[in-house]
Parts: C-alpha cells; structure tokens; sequence
C-alpha cells in the first residue's frame, strides 16, 4: 500500500485579497505535496477557507454584500490566485460547507455531552480584527497586542472548552514528541505558556451571528477559532468517510504563520485529545515576510499582490524567490531588487545558461541529436556523482522542510555543470577528440535531466520546459525515482532548442 501524506495550509480569513505572505505558505506546502507525490506517496494537500466570524461579517457589509457573497467573490479570487501559482492542492475547504458545518456541530455536541465543554459567562477584552480575546494585562494601552487596534470589553454568557484539564497530557506530549513543533526554536515559548497554566477557552458567541450556531442553543454561535481548527479534520472524512480519515488522520503537517502557532500547538492538540483522536505529526511556524523592510498593512498601502509579481516576472521567477531567499522558518524581506538579483544570478546565469550553452553546443556539433557517452574521466565522475546525488541529498532537506536547502543542494549542481563546461571546453574537443565530446554532451544532457527533475516540484512549468527542450517525449509528471538514476538519457533522440528559459532582466529598471 502506497504510504500516505496529508500535508496542510492555513485556511485563510475571506475579509480581503491574498497577498505574498498567504501565497507563501501554500506555496512551500505545494512544493512538498508535489515532491511527496514523485516520491511515491498518496497525498492529501488541503487548503481552504475560514470565513466565519464577526471580521468577515464587517468586511462584507463595508461592500454591501451578505457575508456569504463576499466569501463566494473572495473564494472566486482565491482559487484563481492558486491556479495562477501552479498550486497543486487536493481539496479546498470552506468553513460555510455543510460537510463542515455538520461536523462542527457534532464536534460541539460531543465535547458538552462529555462536559469538555461547559456553559458560563465570559468577560474579557476583545479584538474583533484578530477575533481573539485577550487579558487587560496583554493590551499595549487598550489596544491589542497582535495588530494595534482598540479592544474592547466584553461581557457575555458563553461555552467554555476545558483548555485547562489538558494542561499536564500537552506538557508530556510536548516531552515526548520532541519533533512536534517545527522549528525547534518555537518550541520554548509555547512549553512555558502552557507552563504558566492554561485558562478555559471560550468556544461561543452570543454577539457574533456570522457562525455555526451551537446546535442545542442557537442564541450562540460557535467561535470562529474553534470551528477552525476542525476543518484539518472535516476535510480528511472525520465523521464522514471512515475509510479515508483512517488513511489520511493523523495530519502530518500543518504549515502554519509563526502568530498562529500557539492555535496550532496549544489549542488545537488539547481538542483532539478530548476528542480522543492522535495528534498531527508536526506543526511547522514559518516566519513572516515584510515589504522593503516593512511590515505590510493595507494603511501603509505596500500589499504586494502574487498577480502583480507573477505577471512581471513570470510564476515561477516568483516561486523560486519566496522559496529560495530565505531559510523556511525566518523572516524574509520583498523587494523587486532582491527579486531582480536573484533571477539574473541563479535563473538566467545558472540554470537558464547551462541550457543554452549545452543544447547549442549539441545542435551545432552533433546534428542536435543526444550523443553515446563513451568512457569516463574522473572530472565526469564528480558531475555524475553530484546529479545522481540529488535525490538523497534533498531528502533530508525536505525532511526537515529546509526548502531552501533543496535549491542549495540543486544549484551547486547547476554550478557544478557549467564549471564542467570550461573544464571540458567542449569547443577544443570538436576536432581533437569526438569521442570525449560525445560523452561531455551526454553528461551535461543527463544532468539537466536529472535537475529538471528536482526542480519540478519548485517550478513546475521551468521543469516541463526543459525536459521539452531535451528531447523527452514522455511526461515528466509520469516519471518515477527510479527516474533520478543516472543513464536514463537515451541516445538517438533530437533535443529541441527553445526560447531562452529565464532572458536577463535590467537591473536598473
Ligand atoms: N484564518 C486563520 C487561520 C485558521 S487555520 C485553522 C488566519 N488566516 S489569515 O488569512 O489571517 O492568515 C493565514 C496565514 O497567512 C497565517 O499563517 C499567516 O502567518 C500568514 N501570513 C499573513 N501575513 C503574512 C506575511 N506577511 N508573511 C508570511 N505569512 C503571513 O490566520
């Protein structure tokens, strides 16, 4: 039986457009559902919408619109954008779906019965933006810590989860599976929040009306972090399809923003003990990108929109910077400078000219047709070693999401191979030595096979085009591993020269 990986995003608010830092996270996602798939796993890549609470409701009514047909435009949008970014997700999950809602409820009823939840009365400080109550001791001068607007206070009757009771089975969870929180830096912080002792949650709304109604007392809707959370759930057929939540649950990563780590770490693991369900894997809080140096906020009106980008510079020149420019886990920086400088280096310098200058050399010294390699020289066995390397080498990358480590471990073969070209200076072999320039050609051919290969998960359409260029008739979607060997290049076939994958861009423009 195929081995099963069921990897998440965030489902994000339905207030307003996605920018680059949503586009972020599903993209690093994509790119390890899409290596899983090559690597032989099923895979579930969910991603999705959260578009209950009194936030959405807000925004939709600044439109004019119900809350409902705000979130179906702003869906319209959303899957859009993830058809413009190449994502490759499996299901997209909406928190108003009945399958979702049906599933709360059930969740809600069964937590009360078993009195993990209970009725009380809630006062506290509240921040509709965040949707997120908070303690007076947390607001900077009555406002809230997270994004700066006003709290205010509320006082309601409400259902509480009993976060509380669960305090001590996280903190030997958290003990014994020291691989739960990824990165490891993150982990400190959440152990000593829970360490300082946990407070019962509040789980409904009597003010709220956008929202699943708590099903045995509808003057309450559900919070909207708690119906949430539950969608990882909702979408692997949790109360729904047994056969396939038994395949796919327990999650083996949810990707997360580093603000919303604690929902993830604290929160979410002490639900699903009630609930008396395994835990995901691995929770992984990556970092956050600024603009210029920037935080970006609509007020300061330097929202980078992925469209924008992509249209500049092409998919995946955008998909290769967010992934590549910083380590998965840290903050990052946007700017169409760094953009620029690492599109002219590594895309067309590196990658863009070891194709040109090899498929030239092939068309003009041998006829454009793939050569026999003949012999091998111990300059030829480094360059095999590093391709035929590749997949071992990423593997480890990827088991820790180091994604840019992928690329690292990539491009050091792409450098590899064109210093092999002024190494091997096939240009003094045509008349001297056929025979040696057959098999350099070969050797530079395979390699970017074999790189085509390990860039398709990281710019999938890049990939496709040199594997087009090379001459390969079958798809490159349908390749194995065993793909990844050395030597699969047959000889014979004619390479097709095409446009320049990555033409240099001005960098003073
Ligand atoms: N709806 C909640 C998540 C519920 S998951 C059960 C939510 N939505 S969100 O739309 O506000 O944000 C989704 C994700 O986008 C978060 O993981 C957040 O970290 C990420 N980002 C938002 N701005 C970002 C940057 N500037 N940079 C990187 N990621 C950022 O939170």
């Amino acid at each position: 039986m195929a081995r099963k990986f069921y990897i998440t995003t965030p489902i994000f608010y339905v207030n307003d457009l996605l920018h680059i830092g949503h586009a972020y996270c599903t993209i690093a996602c994509d790119v390890v559902a899409r290596f899983k798939r090559w690597a032989g796993y099923e895979v579930l890549f969910l991603t999705g919408t959260d578009e209950h609470g009194q936030k959405i409701a807000q925004a939709a009514s600044l439109k004019g619109k119900t809350p409902q047909e705000w979130a179906d435009y702003i869906v319209a949008q959303d899957k859009k954008l993830w058809e413009r970014l190449n994502i490759s997700h499996d299901d997209f999950i909406r928190t108003t779906e009945d399958r979702h809602e049906r599933t709360v409820q059930a969740i809600f009823t069964r937590l009360y019965k078993k009195g993990d939840i209970y009725k009380g009365e809630y006062e506290g400080w509240y921040c509709t933006s965040c949707e997120t109550f908070y303690l007076e001791s947390q607001l900077n001068e009555g406002r809230c810590p997270e994004c700066g607007k006003p709290a205010e206070k509320l006082k309601e009757e409400s259902y509480f989860f009993r976060l509380s009771k669960y305090q001590k089975r996280l903190l030997d969870y958290f003990e014994q599976n020291p691989e739960f929180m990824q990165p490891g830096f993150r982990k400190a912080e959440m152990v000593n929040f829970v360490k300082e002792g946990l407070k019962d949650l509040s789980v409904s709304r009597t003010a709220v009306k956008w929202g699943i109604p708590v099903p045995f007392d509808d003057k309450h809707t559900v919070y909207v972090w708690f119906d949430a959370l539950i969608n990882y759930l909702t979408a692997c057929g949790y109360l729904g399809d047994k056969a396939k939540f038994e395949k796919f649950w327990p999650a083996d990563v949810h990707v997360v923003g580093k603000e919303i780590f604690k929902f993830h770490t604290v929160i979410w693991p002490a639900m699903l003990m009630a609930l008396e369900i395994p835990l995901p894997r691995e929770v992984f809080g990556h970092g956050w990108w600024t603009v210029e140096g920037e935080k970006m906020s609509k007020s300061r009106g330097n929202v980078v929109d992925p469209l924008e980008v992509c249209e500049e510079f092409g998919v995946d020149a955008f998909r290769y910077f967010l992934m590549s420019e910083v380590p998965f886990g840290q903050d990052g920086d946007f700017s169409k400078k760094a953009l620029v400088r690492r599109y002219n280096s590594d895309l067309a310098n590196n990658l863009g000219n070891l194709l040109s200058r090899s498929l030239t050399m092939v068309e003009k010294y041998l006829e454009g047709k793939v050569p026999e390699p003949e012999g091998r020289e111990d300059e030829d066995k480094d360059l095999i070693e590093k391709a035929e390397g590749l997949y071992q080498m990423v593997l480890k990358f990827y088991d820790r999401l180091e994604l840019n480590g992928v690329l690292g471990t990539i491009w050091q073969t792409v450098d590899y191979a064109n210093r092999y070209i002024e190494k091997t200076a096939p240009w003094k072999l045509e008349k001297a030595d056929r025979k040696r320039l057959k098999t350099v050609l070969y050797n530079l051919l395979e390699t970017l096979r074999l790189v085509a290969l390990h860039i398709l998960p990281f710019m999938p359409q890049t990939a496709e085009r040199i594997w087009e260029q090379l001459g390969l008739e079958e798809k490159i979607y349908a390749q194995k591993i065993e793909d990844a060997r050395w030597g699969r290049l047959k000889p014979g076939k004619k390479i097709k020269i095409g446009k320049p994958l990555f033409p240099r861009i001005n960098p003073d423009l």
